[in-house]
Parts: C-alpha cells; structure tokens; sequence
C-alpha cells in the first residue's frame, strides 16, 4: 500500500523541517519526505494536504480508558477511537482500572484488547503498588516483561517516602520513569477544589497549591537520590513550576506535564458548580497559568498530556462534592493547545514537540518523527477551520468537559496510524 500525502505544511521537530513538502508512506512506514514532482499514478491513495499541517502523531502519555472494570464510562475501543478523533496515534493507559493493573495478567489483558479494539497504539503503565494501595511495591519486573513502559499510582499519592524510594530504586535498574501524582493527602484533606478565595467564597473545602509542591520537592528528591528518571504528572501550580527548573538545572533527571485543562480554565471556573470542572489536582490561579506557559517555554515542562479521565453520567452529573475528579480531554487538547501558537505564546514545531516528540521520548517509545523508517504515525490538520464542540460530537463513552459549546479553532482532518487511515473528518 502506498500512500502520497502532498503539498501540506510538514512539521518534524527531529529532523527540523517546517516546510512544504509531500510525505511518501508505503507498508505503513514513512519511505520518504520530499520537495518537488511525484507521481501521484504510482500511489493506492493521494491526500491532498494544500492549506493543512501534516504532523507526527500525536501521543497522549497520560489517559484512562478504564479497561478492565469501568467499560461503561469507556472502553479500549472507544478511547482510542476518541484519541484518533483528536489527531492522537499513541496513548499511554493510567492503571487505575478495576482489577488495578499491578501484575502481569492484567497488563496482557490491556495489549491483546488494544490489539484487537483499539484503532490506534496503546502502552499501559503499571501501578507502583498493589492495588494503588501506596503500601507494597507491584510486581514492576513482571509487568515489565509484559510490556509495560512506565509505573504510575495516579490517581492517589504514594504518601510513604519509603515505598516510593524503593519503587525508584527498582526503576532505575529497570530503565523505566516513575510517573508521579503529587498531593499530600493530609494536607488536601476533604478539598475539592483550590484552596483560596474562591473556595472561600463558594463554601467548598480547599486543596493547597503547597499539597502538590511539597509531594514534588520529595520525588525530585528520591530521583536525585536513586538517579530515577522521574516524571510528574498533570502539574497545576507555580511553586511546582519552580521546583522543577530548579531540578533540571542541577541535572536531576526529572521530566514533567501539563494537561489543556490547567492551561485554559482557573479555579474560577468552578463558580458555575459545574461538576465538569471537578479535577485532581484542580484548576488553579491566573498566577499558576501563567508559571505553567512560562515552563512550557524555557523547557521546564516537557509535554502536555490530557489526562482524559471519563465518568459516567451517574458518577459525574451529581453534587459538586460527590462528583468523582476528572474530565476528558483527547478530543479537544489539539484544538486547544493552538491557542498557544495562534496567541504567539509558543511555536507551532514547539507544539508538535510538547505533544507528540517528547511525550515519545518520555516513555520511549516509537512516535514523534517523519523520519524514513519510522512507524507512519501521522496528523493532518487545518490550523484555522472553527468549530465549537457540542454533546452530539463527542466520540468518547462519556461526555464530561466542561469545553462543550466552546468554540475552537484548529481541526483534525485526518489521523494515520501505521500508514492506515483510522481517522477523517
Ligand atoms: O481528575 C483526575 N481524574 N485526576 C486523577 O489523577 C485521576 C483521574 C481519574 O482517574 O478519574
Ligand atoms: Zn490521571
């Protein structure tokens, strides 16, 4: 099969190209990139890309797609579907499903699944310990051999430094990042959202910025120590930002993320109560917004992934405080995230690198290149077509964001995995 995609805006941030050139993909792989005549006769199919941005796929290092256990919120096949929607040609799976993927039985479930569902490429992440329990280390070695490419307990904090040292230790050897979620559970408390005067105002109880800046200054620490590779999750606040620059530059091998979520909406958001805006760690300041831009910038942070946590209606459509945390976010973090380059805060290759090279990188895995020879994971998309996300366009099992009736502007067209169209719009 081959297949000629012409006349787009080809970005590849490992090769430095931004310019208008054909891609060649023949047997799902990428044969070639070049400037001047092809033949479209030698091809089984010809895109025209003119106006578009072809791009590697994009890869989402963090997502739950809730396989095995919470199939009514979503399944492999539906995420992935909603990942491909969304320009998304890799995701890395969170292991809090239900069983928690902690041992090696699990973790093959989850591949032979996504093998046989799933549309486009997922990797799962173990758990750190069993049962997210934060007490006794999973079996990482096993699940390794099962094809994990990272350990996780997000979701909850691994509260004693001890486990966590020990989980590090392990990590180390086995050349895998810990993926962290930061929240001191004493300080968060009963909090359900950010701790300040909007809390205050609406009555609801707070989670201090210092519960997330405290838990990352401890696994900076333990990474220094151990020589982990560490890698936090979904940062929310300014301090972290600040911790973690100052981390990098001592040469600890600490990597970070942030979701569209923390991003675009602040605590004010939640004035509304709806429970749509209920995320762990929640949305924060303008100040906090701010810090985040900057680190996506200078480097500090490394990639943006969306931390796509779907709920049912009956989970989520309840009071503010019983609503579980979490939103969706793979069908709109690229349309999103243009709004950083539309509004000149970063550049488009930036983009593509923060959501798509580095993420790759990261967990290391294929991904994130035009290269000849790499795996032809591909985005095709138009950088300025609006459209405004309602309920009936949602692809995911569930529908909560609170983005719905937002219009956007930047849409995917076309999704490539593997050379095959899994995607078009
Ligand atoms: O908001 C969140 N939802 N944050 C997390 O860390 C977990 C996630 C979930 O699994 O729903
Ligand atoms: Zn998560």
């Amino acid at each position: 099969m081959k297949l000629l995609i012409k006349n787009g805006r080809v970005i590849c941030p490992v090769q430095n190209i931004d310019d208008k050139k054909d891609v060649i993909v023949e047997d799902g792989i990428i044969k070639d990139i070049v400037t001047g005549t092809v033949n479209e006769k030698d091809f089984d199919k010809v895109i025209d890309a003119g106006g578009m941005v072809v791009a590697p796929g994009l890869v989402d290092m963090h997502v739950h797609l809730r396989e095995p256990g919470h199939e009514g919120a979503e399944t492999i096949a539906t995420g992935t579907l909603a990942g491909a929607s969304g320009g998304y040609t890799t995701l890395a799976c969170m292991p809090n499903t239900h069983p928690v993927n902690d041992n090696p039985y699990v973790t093959a479930y989850i591949k032979t699944k996504a093998k046989e569902e799933g549309v486009i490429k997922v990797y799962p992440i173990g758990s750190i310990t069993v049962g997210q329990a934060g007490e006794q280390l999973a079996e990482i070695g096993e699940m390794l051999k099962a094809g994990i490419v990272a350990v996780s307990d997000d979701g909850s904090c691994v509260m004693n430094s001890y486990v966590m040292r020990k989980a590090m230790d392990y990590c180390k050897q086995f050349n895998i990042p810990v993926i962290d979620h930061c929240e001191d559970t004493n300080l968060k408390g009963e909090g359900v959202m950010n701790e300040g005067y909007y809390s205050m105002k609406l009555g609801l109880r707070g989670v201090p910025a210092v519960s997330e800046e405290i838990m990352v200054s401890r696994d900076i620490a333990l990474s220094d120590h151990t020589g982990c590779k560490t890698h936090i999750a979904h940062v929310s606040c300014a301090g972290s930002v600040r911790v973690i620059s100052d981390a990098k530059q001592a040469g600890i091998p600490v990597t970070a993320e942030v979701t569209p979520h923390h991003l675009f909406l602040t605590e004010e958001a939640v004035t509304t109560y709806d429970p749509n805006t209920k995320v762990n760690p929640p949305l924060r300041t303008e100040k906090d917004i701010k810090a985040l831009k900057q680190g996506l910038k200078n480097g500090t942070i490394d990639c943006i992934a969306t931390d796509h946590a779907p709920h049912s209606m009956e989970k989520k459509d309840i009071e503010f405080q019983l609503s579980k945390s979490g939103m969706i976010g793979l069908e709109t973090a690229l349309s999103l995230c243009l709004k950083l380059v539309h509004d000149n805060d970063i550049n488009l290759p930036t983009l593509i690198k923060l959501m798509s090279t580095n993420p790759a990188k990261i967990l290391g895995v294929k991904g994130g290149s035009l290269k000849k020879g790499e795996p032809a994971d591909i985005v095709i998309f138009d950088l300025n077509e609006e459209w405004t996300y309602s309920d009936d366009k949602i692809i995911s099992k569930s529908k909560n964001t609170p983005f719905k009736g937002q219009k956007m502007r930047g849409k995917v067209k076309h999704t490539i995995c593997d050379g095959k169209i899994v995607w078009q719009s």
